[in-house]
């Protein structure tokens, strides 16, 4: 038996909490015809205190690395490039760098406190997966900076 009442769109939790909860599927195309702007990562979705995200990458980043969050890129469309280093603010220590081409249908995952910066040469839509307090330069503030992400 198929009924709507199969896939309630508002839970009872703990007996008096009430959430509303969004069962729609999300298609990304649609989410990413949305953005028309580079570097602004949207929110799409929640999960576990994560957010799912999706952005436009174009051109070089900024170098930066993120104390307490491991972040997940996901290439959707096109291709980027992140770069990683080490020592990178020290200038006494030989500078260690590594590239990683990730294409289409290809993910990575950037463990916190390592140095990064994601580098598209020609647009690339991405989705991000990282936990809600992760801000989008990390230990940096810049003018790539966006405090406070608005829901698509
Ligand atoms: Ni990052």
């Amino acid at each position: 038996m198929v009924g709507t009442d199969l896939l309630p769109t508002t839970y009872s939790v703990q007996g008096s909490t009430a959430l509303v909860r969004h069962m729609d599927k999300i298609n990304l195309s649609q989410k990413l015809s949305l953005i028309n702007d580079h570097w602004s990562p949207r929110i799409i979705g929640e999960l576990n205190g994560q957010y799912v995200k999706m952005v436009k990458f174009k051109g070089p980043f900024t170098w930066h690395h993120h104390e307490t969050e491991d972040e997940m890129f996901l290439v959707v469309k096109g291709r980027f490039r992140m770069e990683f280093r080490e020592n990178g603010s020290d200038p006494s220590q030989p500078r260690k760098q590594r590239d990683v081409w990730l294409e289409k249908g290809e993910f990575i995952i950037v463990p916190r406190g390592v140095e990064h910066r994601p580098v598209a040469d020609e647009e690339a839509e991405v989705l991000l997966f990282e936990p809600a307090s992760t801000l989008n330069t990390g230990n940096v503030q810049d003018e790539f900076t966006v405090p406070k992400l608005e829901w698509l």
